[in-house]
């Protein structure tokens, strides 16, 4: 049977799998959210909290898989240039000049971050990941968006923490990183850019390392491998998809908002056998929880502004509504 990009996955196609695995219920996903979750759509809760705090009371083994879209600046969702950002002022965040009349999106200057910054960047990617390496079940995999300037440094802490690297899932999008001319020479230097203009966003994939073989692992823990797209075709690790645009952006005005097209993707490959939870440990609006609502699976987003969390509560349930063409 072929399950198009995205479909929902209905429990009779799902495979049959050994009974040691249980489908977690929503009395364990409301246990491990805590009680000041809410449920954001059938089967998803968001808690308002830091993501460190709140791992530290999540038992062990009690995700399956975790996507999520880090801060990486650190400072970028930080109060002094959040704040910048929210007053348009800029700070870290680039405000890009109007084009043709239609205003861009800001966008981190990652550029900027020094040694230190990067160290401290490192490190804090070494505490999460030792975490998620705590409260994943064996096999379980994570998928970590980056961008071609750090990923180098928040790869190698995920590594550090034991996970194995899987490989990179490439997201093919044209942004507005890079490919200017030297800044106050462009009459001088018309035909040299700095940077090139990036065309593609890294996507770390790690796994927690299995128990036995992954057939074995598969039938305990529901996890160890990638769902296939169809019979015919596996999931594959180059993806083209553009930035998150029009009725998608209306509902969820994020500024790192990620794509339902590409999102639904990666949740539905994260769940080999169908079920299980995915966590997103930096929720921001709540994109990763609507793909998972929209597939209909279990989900538990973490987010620690206010505001992000109000917008999630509101933009979930309509994004995993939206049919893709
Ligand atoms: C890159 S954004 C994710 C946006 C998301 N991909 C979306 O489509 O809406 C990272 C999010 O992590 C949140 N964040 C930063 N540090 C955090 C922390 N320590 N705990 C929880 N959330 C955090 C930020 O507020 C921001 O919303």
């Amino acid at each position: 049977m072929r399950l198009g990009v995205g479909a929902a996955i209905p429990a009779k196609a799902r495979p049959k799998v050994s009974v040691h695995f249980l489908e977690p219920g929503a009395a364990t996903l409301l246990r491990l959210a805590g009680p000041t979750a809410r449920v954001v759509a059938p089967g998803v809760a968001l808690v308002h909290a830091d993501t460190l705090s709140w791992l530290a009371t999540v038992p062990d083994r009690s995700v399956h898989a975790i996507v999520t879209d880090p801060p990486y600046g650190l400072v970028e969702y930080g109060d002094v240039d959040h704040g910048k950002l929210r007053g348009g002022k800029g700070g870290v965040w680039r405000i890009p000049p109007t084009l043709d009349g239609v205003q861009r999106a800001p966008v981190p200057r990652f550029t900027v971050l020094g040694p230190k910054e990067i160290e401290a960047l490192r490190r804090f990617f070494a505490a999460s990941a030792w975490e998620w390496m705590r409260v994943l079940v064996p096999g379980g995999h994570v998928f970590l968006a980056s961008n071609p300037l750090l990923s180098t440094a928040a790869f190698a802490a995920i590594g550090e923490a034991g996970f194995e690297k899987r490989g990179e899932i490439i997201r093919l999008v044209t942004t507005l990183r890079g490919g200017d001319r030297p800044k106050g020479a462009h009459a001088e230097f018309p035909d040299v850019s700095v940077m090139p203009r990036s065309a593609w966003e890294p996507w770390g994939l790690f796994r927690k390392p299995m128990e036995g073989t992954v057939a074995e692992n598969l039938r305990r823990w529901g996890t160890g491998g990638l769902r296939r797209r169809s019979a015919e075709e596996p999931f594959r690790d180059v993806i083209p998809c553009a930035p998150a645009r029009g009725a998608e952006r209306a509902i969820a005005p994020h500024p790192s908002l990620k794509p339902q097209r590409f999102l639904r993707q990666l949740v539905r490959a994260a769940l080999p056998v169908g079920t299980g939870i995915v966590l997103d440990p930096f929720a921001g609006s709540g994109s990763t929880l609507a793909a998972a609502a929209h597939l209909g699976v279990h989900a538990i987003g973490v987010e620690r502004d206010a505001a992000y969390v109000e917008l999630a509560v509101v933009a979930v349930p309509k994004l995993a509504a939206l049919a893709l063409r």
